[in-house]
Formats: C-alpha cells, sequence, structure tokens
C-alpha cells in the first residue's frame, strides 16, 4: 500500500532514513571509542531499541520506569534511569527489575539516595548508581565541584555504589542560533571534567563519564573527557533540530500525515491534523527559534500558523501546486512529545508502507492495584 492511499492523520515513519540516523550515530560512537547508550524517551518504541541494540548500543538511558520495565521484558539489559527515583511504589518496581537486569541510577541528592537504600537494605541488594551534574541546565545535579561533597555522603549507604557521573546539556534548546551549539558543548565537557577530577581526588573510581543532548552529539563524541553518549531525538530529528541546523530535512524521519480539507481563504489551507498529532510544542527549554507548529514537508511556501485539537490552519505564502484534497507529510516540532501521541506508526520505504512499530513504551503501563 502507498503511504498517500493511509487514512489520516497516520504517523509515519521512514524506515530507511531511521536506520540511516541510527547508524551514523552509532558509527560516530565506535569510531571514537564510546559506547552509545541511547535516551529512549524519543521513539518509547522496544522495536526500535532494539534496533539500536544491534547496530551497537551497549545500553539505555530511560526517562521512565515504564520504560525500563518493557525494555526488560524485551530482553534488553543495562538500563540507567535518567531521574531519582524516591516514592517507596517506584523504589520497588526499580528493585523487581535489578532482580532481572542491571540498572543504574542516577541521585543528585542524600535524601533520594538514603529512601533507596533503605529499600535495597530490606533485599540485601547492591544497585550502581550516577552522580548527576548540572552542567548549566539548571534542573537536576549538583555544581561539579560539590559531587565529592554528595559521593561522600552517600558513600555512608553500603546498597548504592557509585561508577560514575552524568550530565544532559538541555540549555542547548535555547541558543538563539546553531553556531552557538558548540559553547554548551564546552561547558558540558568543562563541567564533567571538574567533576570527575573532584571526585578521583578525593579516592573515588569513576568508570563511567556519561552525557547526551542530539545538538551537542557531535561534538561530544569527540571529547575525550566523555566515555559515554545518550542522545534521545537522533532518529527522528524534528523541526527543532532543523531550527539549530543540527540536522537536514532530509533527515527528518517522523511525519505526520494530513489531508488538506478546506481552503476557505485564497491563502489559507485547514488540514485534517491538530495539536492531538502535533502538539503545541515549539522546543524544550525555551527555544525562540521556531516558527509555526511543523514544517510540511517538501513545501516551503506553505506555514503551519496554528492548531486546534483536530484540525491545523495552514498559510500559503507563496505559489503553491497543492489542492483540497491533497496529503502531505508535516515534521513535528518535537518528534518526542508527536511519537508519545500514538500507540502506533506506520513504517515505510519508497513510500511503500512496511510495517506497523508499536510505540509499547508509552506511560502508565501499570495501572495501580486498587485492592
Ligand atoms: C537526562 C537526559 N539525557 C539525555 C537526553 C536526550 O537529549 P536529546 O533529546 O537532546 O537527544 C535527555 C532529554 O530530555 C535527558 O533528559
Amino acid at each position: 500500500m502507498n503511504i498517500y492511499e493511509l487514512q489520516t492523520p497516520s504517523f509515519l515513519l521512514n524506515l530507511d532514513i531511521l536506520e540511516t540516523n541510527l547508524k551514523k550515530v552509532q558509527r560516530l560512537c565506535s569510531e571514537n571509542n564510546k559506547e552509545l547508550w541511547p535516551m529512549s524517551k524519543t521513539h518509547k518504541s522496544s522495536y526500535i531499541a532494539k534496533l539500536q541494540k544491534e547496530y551497537g548500543a551497549k545500553g539505555f538511558l530511560v526517562g521512565t520506569i515504564d520504560e525500563a520495565e518493557v525494555f526488560v521484558s524485551a530482553g534488553l539489559d543495562n538500563i540507567c534511569l535518567a531521574y531519582p527515583i524516591v516514592s517507596r511504589a517506584n523504589i520497588r518496581r526499580v528493585i523487581d527489575l535489578a532482580k532481572k537486569a542491571r540498572i543504574i541510577l542516577s541521585f543528585d541528592g542524600e535524601d533520594g539516595a538514603k529512601l533507596f537504600n533503605d529499600e535495597l537494605e530490606k533485599e540485601n541488594l547492591t544497585i550502581e548508581y550516577l552522580i548527576i551534574i548540572n552542567c548549566g541546565l539548571n534542573r537536576l545535579g549538583v555544581l561539579p565541584n560539590d559531587s565529592s561533597t554528595l559521593a561522600k555522603k552517600i558513600s555512608n549507604y553500603s546498597n548504592l555504589k557509585l561508577i560514575g557521573i552524568s550530565t544532559h546539556p538541555g540549555q542547548v534548546y535555547s541558543v538563539l542560533s546553531g553556531n552557538e551549539i558548540c559553547k554548551v558543548s564546552k561547558q558540558e565537557s568543562q563541567s564533567l571534567k571538574i567533576a570527575k577530577d573532584n571526585l578521583i581526588s578525593n579516592s573515588f573510581n569513576i568508570a563511567m563519564v556519561a552525557t547526551g543532548s542530539t545538538p551537542t552529539f557531535f561534538d561530544a563524541v569527540a571529547d575525550p573527557n566523555i566515555d559515554i553518549l545518550r542522545p534521545g531525538n537522533y532518529p527522528f530529528y524534528d523541526n527543532i533540530q532543523l531550527s539549530l541546523n543540527v540536522c537536514q530535512e532530509k533527515e527528518c524521519s517522523l511525519t505526520v500525515l494530513a489531508t488538506i480539507i478546506s481552503k476557505p481563504k485564497d491563502d489559507l489551507f485547514i488540514i485534517d491534523v491538530g495539536s492531538k498529532c502535533l502538539g503545541l510544542d515549539k522546543g524544550a527549554h525555551a527555544s525562540n527559534l521556531i516558527n509555526g507548529f511543523g514544517k510540511i514537508k517538501g513545501h516551503d511556501e506553505l506555514e503551519v500558523i496554528s492548531l486546534s485539537e483536530e484540525v491545523g490552519k495552514i498559510k500559503i505564502c507563496s505559489n503553491t501546486n497543492l489542492k483540497i484534497g491533497d496529503k502531505v507529510q508535516i515534521i513535528p516540532n518535537h518528534s518526542c512529545s508527536c511519537a508519545n501521541m500514538t500507540d502506533y506508526i506506520i513504517g515505510f520505504r519508497n513510500d511503500i508502507v512496511e510495517k506497523i512499530i508499536n510505540i509499547d513504551v508509552r506511560g502508565n503501563s501499570i495501572k495501580p492495584n486498587l485492592i
């Protein structure tokens, strides 16, 4: 079946582009002797995670315990939780997983570590952890020079074993042009170096220095201060990465297929895709570079100017050959949020549908037991 015969909206994944993106990032890691542990929150799909592993990924960084649970049941190992887990119910879920696979925790404070350690003691189980370093995003993490102070405090908890440090330079999404990305890459690298030196000079053994963001990946991959790369967005890329010149339109693999359903004015189309497919995301961490709510593939004369829930407005900025009934592919502003809107994506090659890929790692997989 040709993709243009599909119902709309449909979430489409160009498999050739996906595989090229996965292989390129893996090749750069391998050439630079780095390990790739992709962040899986972008695709939330065990099919794509398994492809990443097949191409050489050594582990995964997950944003939620749901992701970790699905991956472990899919036979994937080496799962690092990106954020501190502190509620008892969540700790219990992670402990259950740690009995089946290698799980690595992330902490940025003593209190969270203590709560986890209390539960681990009951099980007589030890889990490895990373200290989260704040390299400028000012979200989670300790300042680089405070890393050994925290490591000393957590060393009192004998069921937690420090193995390394990690950071996420998410402030890169607020730069004003792609040229400024390298400044953020320097912050990322320097912060990790300072933190590692601080820990080593205080006799801590640091085997893993991990970081990740798609925009800084291409600098970080050659950086001697870094061992493990954890980009997330690169399988799909999107309009945010386009606006930062991180990728080209031909590298964007995820699109939403829409039909033009009306032309109320000479310069306006209405499509049957709205915010419930594309999201109203204009970019993480205060990006100012994005105009509109998506990029229509191959049609620079069109701009997605606004979205209602189920329909969208397209401004016709200059001559177009499109008319009512035609279909267009829209690259979402933020592919991570877009993929999270659907249960499945339709994989295709050369415009021919090949397979359905389930987004099987989406939130709230485990319903609470109310009895
Ligand atoms: C801790 C952490 N690491 C890595 C990533 C991946 O970054 P990107 O989406 O730029 O690839 C994220 C993204 O949210 C993150 O929070």
